[in-house]
């Protein structure tokens, strides 16, 4: 007889059915202490019919079906991410700019201009050119069942490129984990809603901006003036405004 074939979750959706498996229940709180990222990591779940969701007086709470419960004793479900597994969860992002890689000089000059040290993330790894020069970095990176949403632990620099449609949220998340934030964005992006500009003065404030020319010089797909901000956890000064030189 042939062994049913095992399913692949990606890391957090595991660590969510693990928690459910040994808990009645539990709610976002619960499943973010436990490795999980809660919203759109248990309803991945509700849909594959694992997990149930209930809402009591808008508490949303988590528990395993009896289905979940046999198909996870069984290993029929287990992790994404074991060596030469591939990703469980590939996205493959439809937006032009969720999927533009930065040039390594504009990392280079990046890394060498901002210094990160300490606890450093890379959020949107991509094709590790922030990684390959900072070794130390921890990083997550979707294609590779690694999603930023989900981390929860603290840092003291996020340093990346992020995906452009999704900016705001990236910003916003990046902003709760650490103390410094540098991401090369199209500055329009940055600057064309109100909301985001009174975010990005909220818990601290914009340190810099550095230019690094128009989207064709780093062969991206948008004209727009491209440029790495660095917003910090606390700062109330004036913005600075640098140029890199090759470039302006
Ligand atoms: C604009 S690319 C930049 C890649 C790299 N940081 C660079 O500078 O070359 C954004 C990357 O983020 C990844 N990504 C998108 N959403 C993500 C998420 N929620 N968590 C982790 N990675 C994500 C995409 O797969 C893509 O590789």
């Amino acid at each position: 007889m042939k062994a049913p074939k095992t399913k692949k979750l990606t890391p957090s959706q595991y660590a969510a059915l693990a928690y459910l498996s040994q808990h009645p229940s539990g709610d976002f709180h619960d499943l973010q202490r436990a490795g999980s990222g809660g919203g759109a990591t248990t309803s991945k779940l509700v849909s594959l019919g694992l997990v149930d969701q209930t809402e009591d007086r808008e508490m949303k709470s988590w528990s395993i079906t009896e289905e979940g419960a046999k198909a996870f004793a069984s290993g029929r479900y287990s992790l994404a991410n074991a060596e030469g597994d591939a990703p469980a969860c590939s996205v493959s992002s439809g937006k032009r700019g969720d999927r533009v890689f930065t040039p390594e000089w504009c990392a280079r000059d990046m890394v060498e201009h901002f210094k990160p040290t300490g606890r450093i993330l890379e959020p949107f790894r991509g094709g590790g050119v922030f990684t390959d020069l900072m070794p130390t970095a921890e990083w997550c990176e979707l294609d590779e069942g690694k999603d930023f949403f989900d981390w929860v632990a603290p840092v003291d620099w996020i340093i990346s490129n992020p995906p452009y449609s999704k900016t705001r949220q990236c910003f916003m998340h990046a902003r709760s984990l650490a103390n410094d934030v540098v991401f090369l964005v199209p500055l329009r992006n940055i600057f064309s809603g109100h909301g985001f500009v009174v975010e990005l003065h909220e818990a601290g404030g914009l340190k810099e901006i550095r230019f690094y020319g128009t989207g064709s010089r780093l062969g991206f797909p948008m004209g727009n003036a491209i440029g790495a901000i660095h917003w910090r956890k606390g700062y109330a000064g004036e913005t600075r405004f640098s140029f890199y030189p090759q470039n302006s």
